[in-house]
């Protein structure tokens, strides 16, 4: 079948599909006061393996980004399907009252001063590596110094683990995707 192409906006918010699909975690910081505060992110990447170190592409205004710079570090909270409505529909509330509306639960991380997401299925701790203007995006490097993920997934056949993580991925607006099947590349 010869494929026949046609011009497609180069401007993201028109794309349907979306080419870009980015895993939807919640960025979990407190203030200067030890205030929580957790918000949707999915433009998230890695970019260093040694050391780990992954990016997230956010606004500088924003409680998240604010808080990042004053705190130094930050948890990377893995958004599954049970969670992922509360999640889209969570930022019509701000601070506290999103934590409490979403029904989330917050406990201790055990290396950064931030709060981590008990109901995510796995959860990064990172410390601020560095930042950078791009565009319109103000990104956040981050230094991943520990994880944890539900003993169940690890305790999974190879192939059972990722729909036990049950990771989501941000489509367009309220629109999301649930990891499908899993593949082997021929080797
Ligand atoms: C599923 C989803 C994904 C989002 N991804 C991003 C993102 O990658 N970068 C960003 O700056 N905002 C993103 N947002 C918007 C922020 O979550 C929103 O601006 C939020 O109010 C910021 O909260 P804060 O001020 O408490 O940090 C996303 C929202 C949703 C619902």
């Amino acid at each position: 079948m010869k494929m026949k192409k046609v011009p497609y906006p180069t401007n993201k918010r028109e794309w349907s599909p979306s080419l870009v699909p980015g895993p939807v975690v919640l960025i979990s910081t407190y203030d200067s006061n030890r205030v929580p505060n957790i918000a949707p992110k999915s433009w998230l990447q890695m970019v260093s393996f040694d050391p780990p170190i992954l990016m997230f592409s956010g606004t500088r205004e924003n409680t998240t980004e604010r808080n990042i710079l004053r705190t130094r570090c930050f948890g990377v909270n893995f958004v599954n399907t049970a969670l992922a409505s509360g999640v889209f529909e969570s930022i019509q509330w701000f601070g506290r009252e999103r934590i409490q509306k979403v029904g989330l639960t917050l406990t201790a991380a055990s290396e950064i001063e931030a709060p981590l997401v008990s109901e995510s299925r796995a959860n990064l701790e990172c410390r601020l590596h560095s930042t950078c203007e791009v565009g319109s995006g103000f990104v956040i490097f981050g230094e991943i110094c520990a994880a944890s993920i539900w003993d169940e997934i690890l305790a999974a056949e190879d192939e059972k683990r990722y729909e036990l993580l049950d990771q989501v991925f941000f489509l367009e607006d309220g629109v999301f995707a649930r990891m499908g099947k899993v593949l082997k590349a021929r080797k």
